[in-house]
């Protein structure tokens, strides 16, 4: 087992229901989901207003902002200049993204926001990465600064109570895109169902990243593979579409019969 996994081991097992400080802890924080989002949000119709429920400081709003590799394609995506280099590994049915999309609004909901431009949450977010992560910790201090120069609009709230009023904000000429990435594993099963609930009935589209057995309305038919990274589901509107790497590391299309809700 790798560092890395025994954790997300100790997360789950040992940190949930006991200790959210800890589990956030072993789970971390930052940009990297979003080489997991970037082949679901490329494909759909642009530009995009961005919501996400559970935002933190937002570091994961600027998908347009950072550079990407998928698998051994050496294509790079993204801004040639952008200090934040995402690279993903990639099963062969993966779309991949022609570029990055066009984000035109962009907006956080989280019960605890945190401040880019405050030097003691930027220390929190970075004593969230375990100590032998230095190139994570490089990537999260070069989204900092990306964040920094154009900060997002992040709102004190709770993903059920505060959610509607936030996408009402959104622009109505950009596709209005919701999403999530690990969140729903801190509330509990009745808040989710009733989550799904809410966002479906708002206007855009809805992109959860969460944990194989979070959402089991949407993944019964997927079953995790133990031996790879990708232990989380990624679902464009309650369809699962893709396993994915917890911290961005890597993508696996699903079969046909596997995608369905
Ligand atoms: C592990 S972090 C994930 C942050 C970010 N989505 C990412 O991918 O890096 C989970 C976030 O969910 C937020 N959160 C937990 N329960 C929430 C709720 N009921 N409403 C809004 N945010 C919540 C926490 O404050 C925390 O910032």
């Amino acid at each position: 087992m790798t560092t890395a996994r025994w954790y997300q081991a100790f997360a789950v097992r040992e940190a949930r229901g006991q200790s959210p400080t800890y589990e956030a802890l072993a789970m971390a924080v930052g940009a990297d989901r979003c080489a997991t989002l970037l082949p679901v949000l490329a494909r759909l119709p642009q530009p995009l207003a961005l919501l996400e429920v559970g935002a933190s400081a937002g570091l994961c709003l600027y998908p347009d902002a950072y550079q990407y590799r998928f698998g051994e394609d050496p294509r790079v995506l993204g801004p040639t200049d952008s200090p934040v280099r995402l690279t993903c590994a990639v099963s062969d049915d993966v779309p991949r993204p022609a570029s990055v999309p066009t984000v035109v609004w962009r907006a956080g909901l989280d019960l605890n926001p945190l401040d880019v431009n405050d030097d003691d949450d930027v220390r929190w977010l970075d004593a969230l990465i375990w100590p032998e992560q230095q190139q994570r910790r490089e990537r999260l201090q070069a989204a900092v600064r990306i964040a920094r120069a154009d900060p997002p609009h992040l709102v004190k709230g709770d993903l059920l109570a505060d959610l509607p009023a936030l996408a009402a904000q959104a622009p109505t000429d950009a596709t209005l895109i919701i999403f999530h990435s690990a969140v729903l594993a801190y509330v509990p099963p009745d808040t989710r169902r009733t989550f799904i609930e809410l966002v479906r009935g708002l206007r855009g589209h809805w992109i959860s990243n969460e944990g194989v057995g979070v959402l089991p309305e949407l993944g019964a038919t997927v079953e995790i593979d133990s031996a790879g990274p990708a232990r989380f589901l990624l679902a464009l509107d309650g369809r699962a579409v893709a396993r994915t790497g917890p911290h961005g590391q890597e993508i696996r299309w699903l079969a046909p019969h596997e995608a369905s809700v």
